[in-house]
């Protein structure tokens, strides 16, 4: 029996990254997937992927930045699979620019995809979540969320701001007696197409801000067992944390 098993996981941003390596991770170990992207041209792709792992579930698009596809994902959820125990909310964009020189509408479109998008899915899966009785809550925040870079003013800010959000849907939960555990997860440069693409682009000033002491990036599958651990009745005494994984940037 997987960890997983019996459980109906909805993974956001689950086209790629860590998303992806987390949904084949709670598949692997049993769970019922739900993987929801923007990127609608992964439907097909992704819906041939569950099922070439012999799992089950579907793909759903779902723009996180929309409240109301937040509360139709639910509703589908509820009718196609009658739970929901486990969200990760993994959906995430990364725009470099300073405060001098972040202009309002990058910050909003940061902020909407980043916070936003994890707030509207920790308030729209809450219901769910404490019906099944083990309800669980993931946010992928960074190791960004813990300190400054040089040239992530939005990014920086909107991950401080899904570490906070995290305790505060934690302590909620805990003081209402929902069994509801909500924490965030930190990661350093993981490899990635949201990494590859930045470092591909970004003006960085300062490169070895970006090392980390273990030479080489984090793995998705590595970022995606702590995600799957925080997930599973293993961690039933954990909420309201913050787990790192960045291969020692902020020791
Ligand atoms: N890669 C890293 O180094 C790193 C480090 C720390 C934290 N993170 C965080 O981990 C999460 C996953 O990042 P990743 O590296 O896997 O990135 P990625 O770019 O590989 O995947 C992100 C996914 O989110 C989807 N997405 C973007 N906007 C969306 C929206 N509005 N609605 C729904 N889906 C949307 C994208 O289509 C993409 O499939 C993000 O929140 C990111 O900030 C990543």
């Amino acid at each position: 029996m997987g960890r997983f098993e019996g459980h109906v996981a909805l993974v956001t941003g689950g086209a790629s990254g860590i998303g992806r390596a987390t949904w084949r991770r709670l598949a692997a170990e049993g769970a019922t997937v739900v993987v929801s992207d923007v990127d609608g041209r992964s439907a097909a792709e992704i819906s041939a992927e569950i099922a070439a792992l012999g799992a089950r579930g579907r793909f759903i698009r779902q723009d996180v930045r929309d409240r109301a596809q937040w509360q139709a994902i639910m509703a589908e959820i509820r009718a196609g699979f009658g739970r929901l125990d486990v969200l990760v909310n993994s959906a995430g964009i990364l725009r470099e620019g300073t405060v001098e020189d972040t202009d309002l509408a990058t910050w909003r479109q940061v902020m909407a995809v980043n916070l936003d998008g994890t707030f509207w899915g920790c308030q729209a899966a809450i219901p769910l979540l404490k019906e099944s009785g083990r309800g669980a809550i993931v946010n992928l925040s960074s190791v960004s969320g813990l300190k400054g870079d040089l040239e992530l003013a939005a990014y920086d800010a909107s991950k401080g701001a899904v570490r906070l959000l995290s305790k505060e849907v934690a302590l909620f939960c805990a003081r209402q007696g929902y069994p509801v555990r909500c924490n965030s997860v930190h990661p350093g440069v993981v490899e990635t197409p949201m990494v590859s693409t930045f470092f591909t682009t970004a003006k960085l000033s300062d490169a070895a801000n970006w090392t980390q002491p273990i030479g080489r990036s984090v793995r998705p599958e590595e970022v995606a067992g702590m995600i799957a651990w925080l997930a599973s009745a293993e961690a039933s005494f954990v909420t309201g944390a913050e787990y790192v994984i960045d291969g020692g940037i902020t020791a």
